[in-house]
């Protein structure tokens, strides 16, 4: 949450730290700003909204200059107003944050009485007073070193020193940084996505690091003070990965993108042609694990409690699924030979990251399943499991959640096979019903018109219901996850047996129930259910195959029908017809569907 850019042009920095904040918008929305160094001083804008109206301010009242730091905001500590919205100056500096400083109330009362007077009432403005007052006594470099010395909490940084032409001070702990190199000039950023399009060669800055940016070079500096030499890469990330085409939101396109997300997520995994799956090299022996243990947030963790179905049934594994934000901070009993699984789209969740490291500092084997390839988690988990879900920017997440549940889903049956409870003929029947899950996906998104038929009915709603039982139990808690965060309308999803234990209290005429009910295994009695809330006037929206709408007309207010695959594929399609209603009934609210209010795509604080 936040996103910051720096860049050192040979021309005007600002335009390129703006489109660079554009990209970064996903991280937060509530303010923008950028300043810039122009050799006589440092100038600067800021607004508070999304990006565009910045943009737009920004061409009534132009600011410039050859080095220039900027940031998109998601508050944390300070309402959103202009006097909080980055880049924050003190004196001679001028700095961009994103994280947390744990102790900037100690910072702060300890700079006032130096005499130091405040303007805003975030974390930030500390970091920059402590900046500037070591300049009365110290270069710049150890001014900023001395100031960081200090800081307690998680942080990136970007500062600018007035009459330090060309230079940007960069900073991480906790929270991540990229700096690079390009045609374009010298940058850095919270992501590669921000940076891409100027630099060809980037780093990643690792814990600890601080950097003096200039023209052509980087001095970087390990958390000891040692100067280091960190690997440059190649980077290759696409334009059009960051482009709407044809849709009208990013969170469509992604919905779309999933027969094709899906397939090349898999195909790293399962081998159709010999009918098995293929992990390749890995670094622990499922034989060998006592308990696996599924750690994640939000859609993430949603994914793992589907995921716990599957180990326990296919692969007999004892499993507990955490979340990271509650594990943490438990006195959670663990043993040898567990191995503790990290699910995170952008492998930053602070959440995620701490309870990774906790279970490393405990000497637990480690795991993750991510997305961004080159974050955080990928490079601190002891094995990483890729998901190919390209860039997802829709701060509702979907196309990264069917990934995390076709690897997971994979994973699932390698540690079956490898255990000794399923054989060779069901590894193969499961591994066909994978290879097929993308054209089956596929086939559920032409229900696309007829969900978006229902939009406006849902729109009216005041609370909705999403039921499920077994790995759609799950299902249904990310239906009403993705109608709450992105229509903001009540919902509550529920394993469908629960229902009459409490929550049936709820139901009266014309509420909105969503039965996702196979007619298969244990979901078949989630029918039995819905008989239960369509006797108290629910109005029921039915998700199942074709015998279990063609058998249910009556009851069904609609009926959306999704082809019959085992249980191991249902999750991954019963997924779609959940996104496509939270989707489309936000759309007839006129709600910001790709910005939802108040949150961010990213959540790198705790
Ligand atoms: O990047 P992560 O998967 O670690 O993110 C975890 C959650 O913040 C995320 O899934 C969040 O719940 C999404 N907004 C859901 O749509």
């Amino acid at each position: 949450m936040c996103g910051i850019v720096g860049l050192i042009s040979k021309e005007n920095a600002v335009p390129g730290v703006l489109e660079a904040l554009k990209r970064l918008e996903y991280r937060g929305y509530d303010s923008a700003g950028i300043a810039a160094e122009n050799g006589q001083g440092i100038t600067r804008q800021r607004t508070i909204g999304n990006i565009k109206t910045f943009a737009d301010h920004l061409k009534k009242h132009p600011i410039s200059g050859p080095t220039a730091i900027g940031h998109i905001r998601w508050a944390t500590h300070g309402v959103v107003n202009e006097a909080n919205a980055h880049p924050h100056i003190v004196g001679r500096v001028a700095v961009v944050h994103n994280g947390i400083i744990e102790n900037f109330k100690e910072l702060r009362a300890e700079l006032g009485k130096a005499g130091v007077s405040f303007e805003t009432d975030t974390d930030t403005e500390v970091v920059a007073a402590l900046i500037d007052q070591n300049l009365t006594t110290d270069n710049p470099r150890d001014a900023v070193k001395k100031a960081l010395e200090k800081l307690e909490g998680a942080f990136a940084l970007g500062i600018l020193i007035e009459g330090e032409a060309a230079t940007i001070f960069a900073a991480r702990r906790g929270s991540p940084l990229v700096i690079g190199f390009g045609p374009g000039g010298t940058i850095l950023g919270s992501d590669t996505m921000a940076i891409a399009g100027i630099a060809t060669r980037v780093c990643y800055l690792e814990e600890g690091d601080f950097a003096v940016l200039k023209s052509a070079s980087a001095d970087i500096f390990d958390a000891d003070g040692n100067q280091v030499d960190r690997e440059f890469c190649p980077l290759n990330a696409k334009a059009t990965d960051l482009d709407k085409g044809n849709y009208a939101h990013y969170m469509q396109k992604e919905i779309f993108e999933q027969p094709t997300a899906i397939s090349d997520t898999l195909g790293m995994y399962i081998d159709p042609l010999n009918s098995c799956v293929n992990l390749g090299e890995i670094s622990f022996d499922f034989k060998k694990i006592t308990k696996l243990n599924l750690i994640a947030c939000g859609t993430s963790y949603y994914a793992a409690l589907t995921a716990r179905y599957w180990f326990e049934t296919y692969g007999g594994l004892p499993v507990e699924v955490e979340m990271a934000s509650e594990f943490r901070y438990r006195d959670v009993v663990q043993t040898s030979g567990e191995l503790n699984l990290f699910i995170s789209q952008s492998g930053e969740t602070l959440d995620t990251l701490v309870a990774l490291r906790h279970c490393k500092e405990k000497g637990q084997a480690t795991a993750a399943i991510v997305n961004v390839a080159d974050s955080t988690m990928t490079r601190e988990a002891g094995e990483t499991f890729l998901t190919f879900a390209g860039v997802e920017i829709g701060v509702a997440s979907t196309k990264a959640y069917t990934c995390q549940l076709s690897v997971l889903a994979a994973l699932a049956v390698a540690a079956g096979r490898a255990r000794g409870v399923l054989s060779e003929k069901q590894e193969a029947e499961m591994v066909e019903v994978l290879s097929h899950l993308p054209s089956r996906l596929a086939d559920v998104l032409y229900h696309d018109e007829a969900i978006q038929a229902l939009a406006s009915t849902l729109s009216q709603a005041k609370n909705v219901l999403y039921l499920g039982r077994g790995s759609l139990y799950p299902v249904a808690l990310e239906g009403a996850l993705k109608l709450k965060e992105i229509s903001y309308i009540h919902a509550e999803g529920y394993p469908a047996g629960e229902m009459k234990h409490g929550p049936i209290a709820l139901i009266e005429e014309g509420v909105p129930v969503v039965i996702l009910a196979p007619t298969k295994g244990v979901h078949k009695k989630t029918l039995s259910n819905m008989q239960e809330a369509y006797s108290r006037k629910a109005r029921i929206i039915l998700v199942s195959d074709h015998e279990g709408i063609a058998a249910h007309k009556k009851e069904a207010f609609a009926g959306i029908e999704i082809p019959d695959v085992p249980d191991i594929g249902l999750a991954i399609l019963y997924a779609v017809p959940v996104q496509l209603i939270a989707y489309h009934t936000a759309v007839a609210k006129g709600t910001n569907v790709d910005q939802p209010r108040n949150l961010a795509k990213s959540v790198t604080v705790e």
